[in-house]
C-alpha cells in the first residue's frame, strides 16, 4: 500500500477492462478508533488483508459505484465485523452480499464526522458515489474521471491519447454516452466543485496530487457549462 496522508492509504491491483489494462485502485481511510474503511476493495489477497489489518480494524466495505462491487464479498468474508455498503442498484445485483445499507446523499453517522459525499444523479448506470476526506482535503472518486498517464501500459496510453483522455482527470466516453439527466448530473458535479479538495483519488490511472479540482472541472465543462458561479 502507498500511504498519501496520515489516515489515507491506496492499493493498487491489475485490472483488464475490453481488452485495456486500467488497474483497479482501493483507497483505505482510517476514521477516528480506529476503524478503516475499505472503497472500492481490489482483491483481498492474504498479504493485503494483512497490511489492511495492521492498521485497524476493518468496519465498512464500500461498493462506491455499480461496477466495483467484485471483491467486496472476500473482504466481508476476511473481516466478518464489518458492515458492507453500496451503490443503489447493487444490492440487487449481489444478493449475494450480507450488506447494511445503500449509499445515499448523505454521509452514514459511522464515518459522518470524517468524510462527506454525494450520490451522483442522472447516471444510472454507474451511480457512483463520491467521497470527501476532509483533514486529507481528498476526493475520493471510482469512475467519475480516469487520470491515464506515464505509469499505465503502453496500448492503454495509446487509446487515452487518441482520444484525447491522456495525461489528466478526464471523464470517459461512458458519461459522454450515458449520462440520462443531464441537469442532475450537472447539480452533483456542482456539489462536489464545492468541497475544497486538492488531491484526487481515482480507481483507474493516476492520483491527481494537486489542481485536481480544476482538471475535474475542465474535464467536464461540456455538461458544467463555460462559467460557474463560485
Ligand atoms: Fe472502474
Amino acid at each position: 500500500m502507498q500511504q498519501l496522508h496520515s489516515d489515507l492509504w491506496i492499493a493498487d491491483s491489475p485490472l483488464r477492462f475490453v481488452g485495456l489494462e486500467i488497474g483497479a485502485r482501493m483507497t483505505v481511510v482510517r476514521l477516528p478508533g480506529p476503524k478503516l474503511l475499505l472503497h472500492s476493495p481490489v482483491a483481498a489477497t492474504a498479504e493485503l488483508v494483512r497490511e489492511v489489518e495492521a492498521l485497524g480494524p476493518v468496519s465498512y466495505i464500500v461498493a462506491p459505484n455499480r461496477f466495483h462491487h467484485l471483491f467486496a464479498g472476500e473482504w466481508s468474508q476476511a473481516c466478518p465485523e464489518a458492515s458492507v455498503y453500496v451503490a443503489p442498484g447493487l444490492a440487487e445485483k449481489r444478493p449475494d452480499l450480507e450488506i447494511s445499507g445503500v449509499l445515499t446523499d448523505e454521509p452514514e453517522p459511522g464515518w459522518a464526522g470524517t468524510i462527506d459525499q454525494v450520490l451522483v444523479s442522472g447516471f444510472p448506470l454507474a451511480n457512483e458515489v463520491v467521497f470527501y476526506h476532509r483533514p486529507s482535503t481528498t476526493l475520493i472518486a471510482t469512475d467519475l474521471a480516469f487520470n491515464i498517464g506515464s505509469s499505465s501500459a503502453p496500448l492503454t496510453r495509446l487509446v487515452f491519447r487518441l482520444s484525447r483522455a491522456y495525461g489528466r482527470l478526464s471523464p470517459t466516453l461512458l458519461e459522454r454516452l450515458f449520462v440520462r439527466d443531464r441537469s442532475a448530473f450537472r447539480r452533483s458535479l456542482e456539489r462536489i466543485l464545492e468541497w475544497p479538495f486538492e488531491r484526487v483519488v481515482v480507481a483507474h490511472g493516476e492520483v491527481s496530487e494537486v489542481g485536481g479540482r480544476e482538471e475535474l472541472e475542465r474535464g467536464y465543462a461540456w455538461i458544467l457549462g463555460g462559467v460557474r458561479a463560485t
